[in-house]
C-alpha cells in the first residue's frame, strides 16, 4: 500500500505558482487576487476559508476575507458578490458553502461572474466540464485528478465507482472520469443512498471514491484487493482526548481497508490539501484569462 500524500502534491503545484508569482511580479503584472466570503461562523467553513486565505498568502497571491454576520440578507449578499463582480483587482471569487437557509445557495452561485468562479460551480462552467472545453473544474474534483496526475495512477480503461452525488464532489468527478481525458477514459459507476447491492459494485472497482460523508463507511469487505482508494469525507467527531475537542474522519475505514490497496489518501492530508492547490491553480487561471498575461 502506497499513501497518495496530498500534502507532498499540493505543495508540489504551491511551490511552482510561487514561481510563477515571482515571474509576474519582476514582469510587474498584476498579481492574482482572490476574494472569500465567508457568511457565518461554521467551525469547519472557518477552518477552510482561513486555510484559503493562508495558501494565498504562502504563494503571494492577494486575498480578501470578507466575513458576513449569518443574520445577512439575501439582497445585502448578493450585492457583495455584484461589487465583487465589477471589482477590476479581484481575479476570483469563492463563496463557502453552506450558506445559511435563508439564502439560495442557487442564486449566489448563478451571480458570480463565471469568469471569476474559480470554484467551478456557476452553471456555465458546469456546461463547459461537461462538454470537455476548458474552464474551472470545482477545486475538489480537480485536486483528485492533479493527485491523480502526481501519482501517475492510470486511469484508462478502469472502473471507478464514486460514491455520492452532490454537486460539488460525486456528480463532477464521475462525469472527469469518463471524460476522454488523461486522467479519464474510465467506465464509471456513480453510487448513491438509493443504489442497490452497493457492496457488490465497490467489489468490482478498480478505483474508488468515497464522498458521501459517513465516516468509516467504506469498510474491508466492500474493497478489491489493489484497489485505489480517494477518501472524500472530512467529518468532526467528538473527541475529548484531543485538544481541539474533535478528530478528523474520513469516509472510508482507514485502518482495515488500507492494507487491501495499492493506493490509498490519508485524512487529514490527502483529498483536503489538494482542494486548496486547485483552488489557487484556478486563481492564477482567472488572473492570466481576465488580464491578457
Ligand atoms: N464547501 C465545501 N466544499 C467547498 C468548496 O470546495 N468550495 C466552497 N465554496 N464551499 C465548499
Amino acid at each position: 500500500m502506497k499513501l497518495l500524500d496530498g500534502k507532498l502534491a499540493s505543495q508540489a503545484i504551491k511551490d511552482d505558482l510561487k514561481t510563477k508569482v515571482e515571474e509576474l511580479k519582476k514582469l510587474g503584472n498584476k498579481i492574482p487576487h482572490l476574494a472569500a466570503v465567508l457568511v457565518g461562523n461554521n467551525g469547519a467553513s472557518e477552518t477552510y476559508v482561513a486555510s484559503k486565505v493562508k495558501s494565498c498568502e504562502e504563494i503571494g497571491f492577494k486575498s480578501t476575507l470578507i466575513r458576513l454576520e449569518d443574520t445577512i440578507s439575501e439582497a445585502a449578499l448578493l450585492e457583495v458578490i455584484h461589487k465583487l463582480n465589477y471589482d477590476n483587482d479581484v481575479d476570483g471569487i469563492l463563496v463557502q458553502l453552506p450558506l445559511p437557509k435563508h439564502i439560495s445557495e442557487e442564486k449566489v452561485i448563478d451571480l458570480i461572474d463565471a469568469a471569476k468562479d474559480v470554484d467551478g460551480f456557476h452553471p456555465v462552467n458546469i456546461g463547459k466540464m461537461v462538454q470537455g472545453s476548458e474552464t474551472f473544474v470545482s477545486a475538489t474534483p480537480y485536486g483528485i485528478l492533479l493527485l491523480l496526475q502526481h501519482y501517475k495512477i492510470e486511469t484508462k480503461g478502469k472502473h471507478a465507482v464514486v460514491i455520492g452525488r452532490s454537486n460539488i464532489v460525486g456528480r463532477p468527478i464521475s462525469i472527469l472520469l469518463s471524460r476522454n481525458d488523461d486522467p479519464g477514459n474510465c467506465t464509471v459507476t456513480l453510487c448513491h443512498s438509493h443504489t442497490k447491492n452497493l457492496k457488490e459494485i465497490c467489489l468490482q472497482a478498480d478505483i474508488i471514491i468515497a464522498a458521501l460523508g459517513k465516516p468509516e463507511f467504506l469498510k474491508a469487505d466492500m474493497v478489491k484487493q489493489d484497489a485505489v482508494i480517494i477518501d472524500v469525507g472530512i467529518t468532526r467527531i467528538t473527541d475529548a482526548s484531543k485538544k481541539s475537542g474533535y478528530a478528523i474522519k474520513g469516509d472510508v475505514d482507514f485502518e482495515n481497508v488500507s492494507p487491501k490497496c495499492s493506493y490509498i489518501t490519508p485524512v487529514p492530508g490527502g483529498v483536503g490539501p489538494m482542494t486548496i492547490a486547485a483552488l489557487l491553480m484556478n486563481t492564477y487561471k482567472a488572473n492570466s484569462l481576465n488580464h491578457d498575461l
